[in-house]
């Protein structure tokens, strides 16, 4: 009698258990159906952000970027063009800092040979120091310039750092308000950085005056957000590149839009005639996300709540947070799951993402890496293999909702520029009938270019919204460190 109470106990824990799966499933719902909604709802956001000042919690903020990069097409007139002098073989070097996330780098970008010209280009990546992203603007820009400098000094023989003013295009990857393509206030801080002196600030005369302390000769000619530096990357290499998405730490979307489409600035005049917009989608809001109760916790524990709220349900700061505490819960119901709650367990952000994205791709046999994992991490020791085939739902459950709303994002950009084959385009009555031009959207970030199932998801969800004969006229480029490279093109085009 008391082993059959026990195993009757035990298949009620994974009722239990079973039920907080089967509750997360239904939260996390991105039918075809709720994402066309989430498609629709970015469109009309996008209108009001560009409407007015305020008018949206999407910013889409102004970059003064008019002209992207042309590198197969280097025979046209747009300013990029006219800007290189082609009495020389060789430009540049021109350099890039980028700042934004999990990882600072500097970039350096050579160009040469014409009339199609060569873009070669060297990176150095380091992490950011934790403590610089809470610490004084004084102390983070001195980080940066001192790495710029080092990065120099190993170009020859360490003389060469007072040589000719450099030319350099920073990559800022957080909303700031522009006053130039070379000038910007910070709005405010995403990501889990927070430099409160910072915010209201100058960006380029911070670091201007940070180059002055450590001697160094650089002239800042572009400042940029990271989606800013890979539409112009993407430009370079494919010249019907419209947009660009970064799915990394943080996520967020930038592309081209029509001067008077920018209703709040009237009167801005541009050479082309487009101005590349800054969405700051991480920001998005719509009652028809799939919202659960763990997106509510993560939210009100992050140190910024009510904000970023599209960016906590896609990015990689935020998912492996979001699959802890669904973990926690069924802990919390169930202690034959995981044994008694670890400290470990309740504490946010153990659960990187990559290690979450490592366990659900696990094709170990008996999900050997998923117990390793849950072990290191969360320091649970022989998880069962039912537990954890459940975990690896978990991550696909909270995946597959991240990459199937930024698909919708990405149809969202689409339908304002007329691009998602609704009509308009030639006229035609049906969907078959619209002749869809080229669309090429460029991507970067850790989400899209090193987690495959994602990569499938966001794939099939466009698929699904878009119908297959209207998306495969659409092509996602991926570009590898493309938001710096992206910026010293700009930087060579604007200095
Ligand atoms: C955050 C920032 C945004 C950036 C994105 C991706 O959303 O606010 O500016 O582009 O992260 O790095």
């Amino acid at each position: 009698a008391v082993v059959v109470g026990r195993r009757v106990k035990s298949r009620r824990k994974w009722k239990k258990v079973g039920n907080v799966l089967k509750e997360l499933e239904e939260g996390c719902d991105t039918s075809v159906g709720r994402l066309r909604q989430v498609v629709d709802a970015m469109a009309v956001e996008m209108h009001a952000g560009l409407a007015s000042e305020g008018g949206s919690k999407l910013k889409m903020l102004l970059t003064y970027v008019d002209n992207l990069p042309n590198g197969c097409c280097f025979r046209n007139a747009d300013r990029f063009v006219s800007s290189l002098s082609f009495q020389r073989t060789e430009k540049g070097p021109y350099y890039a800092l980028h700042l934004g996330g999990t990882n600072f780098r500097v970039t350096r970008v050579h160009l040469s040979g014409q009339p199609s010209p060569v873009l070669e280009h060297e990176v150095e990546r380091q992490p950011v120091p934790p403590h610089l992203m809470t610490s004084t603007s004084e102390d983070l820009f001195d980080f940066i310039a001192s790495s710029l400098k080092e990065f120099i000094a190993k170009e020859g023989d360490g003389s060469n750092i007072s040589q000719d003013r450099r030319e350099l295009g920073f990559t800022f990857s957080f909303p700031m308000k522009q006053m130039s393509v070379s000038s910007g206030i910070l709005i405010k801080w995403t990501k889990g950085f927070s430099i409160v002196d910072m915010v209201g600030r100058d960006v380029v005369a911070c670091l201007q005056e940070a180059f002055v302390r450590k001697g160094l000769d650089v002239h800042v000619a572009a400042l940029v957000n990271d989606t800013v530096g890979t539409l112009a990357v993407g430009h370079y290499h494919d010249p019907d590149t419209v947009a660009a998405i970064v799915i990394g730490t943080g996520t967020n979307a930038c592309y081209l839009e029509r001067i008077d489409a920018i209703i709040k600035c009237q009167g801005l005049l541009t050479t082309s005639g487009r101005m590349v917009v800054n969405m700051e989608w991480g920001n998005f809001w719509s009652s028809h996300l799939p919202r659960t109760p763990y997106d509510i916790e993560l939210d009100a524990e992050s140190p910024n709540p009510n904000d970023q709220g599209f960016e906590k349900m896609i990015s990689g700061m935020y998912l492996g947070d979001v699959v802890r505490r669904v973990i926690l819960r069924m802990s919390l119901e169930s202690d034959m799951l995981f044994g008694p709650i670890s400290t470990k367990l309740s504490t946010p952000f153990v659960l990187r993402t990559p290690l979450m994205a490592a366990m659900h791709e696990d094709d170990s046999p008996d999900l050997i890496e998923v117990a390793r994992i849950l072990n290191d991490t969360f320091e649970i020791p022989d998880v069962p293999l039912k537990a954890r085939k459940i975990v690896v739902k978990v991550c696909d459950v909270v995946t597959r909702r991240a990459a199937r709303l930024a698909a919708a994002g990405i149809v969202g950009i689409l339908k304002k520029i007329g691009r998602d084959g609704s009509g308009g385009i030639t006229g035609g009555r049906n969907r078959s009938d619209v002749k869809m031009k080229r669309t090429v959207v460029a991507i970067e970030g850790g989400l899209y270019s090193s987690y495959t199932l994602f990569r499938e998801y966001l794939h099939e969800a466009l698929n699904e919204i878009l119908g297959e004969d209207i998306a495969k006229h659409v092509t996602l480029n991926v570009t590898e460190d493309g938001s710096g490279i992206g910026a010293a093109l700009l930087a060579a085009s604007y200095s």
